[in-house]
């Protein structure tokens, strides 16, 4: 099979397109032939071993799995013994993240726990690209920020995959959104919907004198003290990342009593099955760049960590797959 190889840290650029086997499933493992898959910043960090910090995950030296890529959509084309959940011919998504990455590529084997059945109606290119924006949107505004009827809120960082659902989330919600980012993506946020759009590289959306119900943040760059400036006397604010440093900050200044300030800890898939039905019907539909082929992934990931992107970049992986009709259809 063809797939996406990366077997040191270096630029992107030197990830190479090659013919490698065709995983075997273990017992509890799916093998999925991959339709689309998409760019996040694992990626990002997996092939280039930066942030440093991430290489305790990735490998210290190198990569311990040679193929990255952690989002998936696909057909079941062979299952383990042990597989209970899935039946060769299924369409399936999911965040493979804690299962081993290697969706770059024309098939990956998983453990069955990392997949939920795509609604029926999706298209492959745009179910690659909900698993772990959506989870981590509504993990952070609904589960952990609990997000009410007509707040304030700003979304830091709202031109990216995360920021594209929680905008949705909050709208649904009937709130007043503002969002920040930069360069082209803010043209983008208005026609998504967004009431009010800042640079951050013009305006600190911390010295504006506005107060917030709840800021969701994509990447945390400011202390504790400047991100409480921004909150209204009951606000909340949660982080789904950003500098480590900032992190520790935020976990210390949480310890030390700022309880209404939060670090997400992804739960992967954990609500999909929920939002299915608003998945499903476009209630909940991730803005998406490309698709993509999987030749230009180099190009993608560099592209991705240079912010380039708006929403979710997607790779097609595969050209259109004749389905027999199975438990989607
Ligand atoms: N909590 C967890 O368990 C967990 C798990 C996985 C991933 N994550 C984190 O989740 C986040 C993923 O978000 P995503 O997929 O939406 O990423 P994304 O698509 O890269 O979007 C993030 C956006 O933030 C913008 N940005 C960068 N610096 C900023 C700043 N100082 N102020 C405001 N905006 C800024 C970026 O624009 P430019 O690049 O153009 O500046 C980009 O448009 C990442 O931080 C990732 O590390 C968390």
């Amino acid at each position: 099979m063809k797939a996406i190889v990366c077997t040191r840290y270096a630029p992107p650029e030197q990830l190479q397109l090659r013919d490698v086997p065709v995983p075997v499933p273990k017992d509890r493992q799916v093998l999925v032939r991959v339709q689309a898959t998409s760019v996040n910043d694992y990626d990002w960090s997996m092939v280039t071993g930066r942030p440093r910090i991430y290489r305790l995950f990735f490998g210290l030296f190198r990569p311990q799995r040679p193929i990255p890529g952690m989002e998936l959509a696909g057909v079941v084309e062979a299952i383990g013994r042990d597989v209970t959940q899935w039946r060769v011919g299924d369409q399936v998504y999911g965040d493979t993240s804690n299962g081993g990455l290697g969706t770059l590529a024309e098939f990956v084997a998983v453990p069955e726990t990392e997949l939920r059945l795509m609604p029926a109606g999706l298209s492959f290119v745009a179910a690659a690209a909900i698993p772990h924006a959506l989870e981590l949107a509504y993990q952070a505004l609904v589960q952990i920020g609990k997000l009410q009827q007509d707040e304030r809120v700003l979304l830091n960082g709202g031109g990216g995959g995360v920021g594209t659902f929680a905008l949705q989330l909050a709208k649904q919600h009937g709130c007043a959104v503002w969002g920040v980012d930069t360069g082209g993506k803010l043209e983008a946020m208005k026609a998504m919907g967004f009431d009010r759009v800042i640079d951050y590289t013009q305006q600190d959306f911390t010295q504006l004198g506005e107060r917030f119900d709840l800021i969701v943040d994509m990447k945390t760059k400011r202390v504790p003290r400047e991100l409480a400036r921004a909150l209204a006397p009951k606000g909340r604010y949660v982080t789904v990342g950003g500098d480590p440093g900032r992190l520790v900050a935020l976990l210390i200044a949480r310890f030390l009593g700022r309880r209404n300030m939060h670090i997400v800890s992804l739960k992967s898939n954990k609500n999909l099955d929920t939002l299915a039905p608003a998945i499903g019907n476009g209630t909940l539909k991730p803005l998406i760049d490309g698709p993509y082929p999987l030749e230009e992934t180099p190009r993608l990931i560099r592209y991705f960590g240079e912010g380039l992107h708006t929403g979710k970049v997607v790779i097609q992986v595969a050209g259109a797959l004749i389905l027999r009709p199975g438990r989607n259809t």
